[in-house]
């Protein structure tokens, strides 16, 4: 056994022990966990990407397993429904040889639909139909019993900080190669194919689509699509890439001035650089995330006078909102199986904590705990949306935001694990 089988077995346990815990607690004798499907196109053969179902994902660690069903019962060995029919157009599922398989008992299936249950009261949770559920006699969904599931998933166990570790590694080697891409002059497509070469994954596989923005395009915070050539002047590059590793995420963004960049962007990248490594600094059990993000918002109100971008002070610049057209996002959020994990914005209880008004898409209101996984993203952008509502504003020298215009925006995003002995970045740090 290596020592992520290791980790991985107390992993499991641990699991098994907080799902009897929850499950004895909302009196229900088992779940049954549905991968899910993916979705078929309108009138069409042809199917979507598709990632599993994220507690089916925490036991099991495959975002790849379609029509398959879990099913945990408290002190009990769970059982594994794997859907496996015989199938000479495609290869039949297979779960790899691993230690972990022993903790399952897996029953190999060619149908996909539920299998029957055992006798007592049971919920069923996924994308699964109203009719299946009722038909099985169970629950569906109960949204006690997903928030109390939701929950476990808050603070990661060291097999699940490995494997982010691991999917950082692989993705900052994406990184790389998408920098330097971009530097021999490379459109977007060539640089997200780099990317996903020398991180060696196909593009289905991304725990997200990968945000490859040269120019302006840096500054569509989910610009999605991937030019074909590249343009005769290159500004910047953003890459917001990610990478899975048995099913937990990486969401790694870099941002780069280009060969034509403006004097004024390579050091406004090196000062969000400096801002989120503050940032991280300040990650604790206790903290709370919300004054975080008031603080990125803080040094980025810093970061504009000082650079000329705003002629007011940073309190003022504060004060009149200005921060929040440079940065309309939040400063980050929880990772896990899924990027942008689940309950960052419930208490330990299931009690809602919505963001503050001002600053509405922020994902993670709670207060930092030892063992969650956290991204850190403070940003910088040129967005005229957001700008047309200042326009005219004094405080704004509009002649230096105007020619950063086409260099779209910086954003720094490392995944960071919150320990009770400091900041534990799982990112790679290339210098
Ligand atoms: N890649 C999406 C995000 O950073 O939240
Ligand atoms: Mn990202
Ligand atoms: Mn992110």
């Amino acid at each position: 056994m290596t020592e992520l089988d290791q980790q991985q077995r107390d992993h499991l346990r641990a699991l098994d022990d907080a799902y009897a815990r929850v499950l004895e607690a909302q009196r229900l004798d088992g779940v049954l966990l549905y991968s899910g499907h993916p979705a078929r196109h309108f009138g069409d053969d042809q199917h979507a990407s598709f990632a599993a179902y994220g507690h089916f994902i925490h036991w099991t660690g495959q975002a790849e397993l379609a029509h398959c069903w879990l099913l945990v019962r408290p002190g009990q060995v769970p059982v594994l429904y794997l859907h496996a029919p015989a199938d000479y157009w495609h290869l039949p599922a297979r779960l790899p040889e691993a230690p972990w398989v022993d903790h399952f008992r897996v029953v190999p299936r060619d149908r996909a639909d539920p299998p029957a249950l055992p006798p007592g009261r049971h919920a069923v949770l996924g994308d699964v139909a109203p009719a299946d559920a009722s038909a099985l006699g169970a629950e569906l969904n109960p949204a006690a019993l997903v928030t109390a599931l939701d929950e476990l998933r808050v603070r990661k166990s060291d097999y699940e900080a490995s494997c982010l570790r691991e999917a950082n590694r692989c993705a900052m080697q994406g990184h790389r190669a998408a920098r330097e891409a971009f530097l021999a002059g490379g459109a977007e497509l060539d640089i997200q194919l780099a990317y996903l070469g020398a991180s060696r994954q196909r593009e289905s596989a991304l725990p997200y689509g990968n945000i490859v923005g040269v120019n302006a395009h840096g500054g569509v915070l989910h610009y999605q699509h991937y030019a074909l050539e590249a343009p005769p002047r290159r500004h910047s590059l953003l890459v917001d890439g990610g990478h899975r590793h048995r099913g937990y995420c990486a969401d790694i963004t870099r941002s780069w001035a280009g060969p034509d960049a403006d004097p004024l962007f390579a050091p406004l990248v090196a000062g969000v650089t400096a801002l989120q490594r503050r940032l991280i600094g300040e990650l604790a059990p206790g903290v709370s995330f919300v004054a975080l993000h008031r603080q990125m918002h803080e040094g980025l109100a810093a970061l504009l006078v000082a650079h000329g971008l705003v002629t007011a002070s940073p309190e003022a610049a504060l004060a009149s909102g200005i921060t929040r057209a440079f940065c309309p996002h939040g400063l980050g959020h929880l990772l896990g199986v899924q990027v942008h994990d689940v309950a960052g914005r419930l208490d330990g209880e299931g009690h809602p904590l919505p963001p503050p008004a001002e600053h509405p898409a922020l994902r993670l209101t709670r207060e930092l705990e030892a063992g969650m996984v956290v991204t850190m993203e403070p940003g910088l952008y040129v967005i005229p949306m957001l700008l047309a509502a200042h326009r005219g504003s004094p405080e704004i020298d509009w002649e230096r935001v105007d020619r950063l215009a086409s260099h779209g925006g910086i954003r720094i995003e490392d995944n960071v694990r919150v320990t009770g002995r400091g900041p534990d970045n799982l990112t790679p740090q290339d210098e």
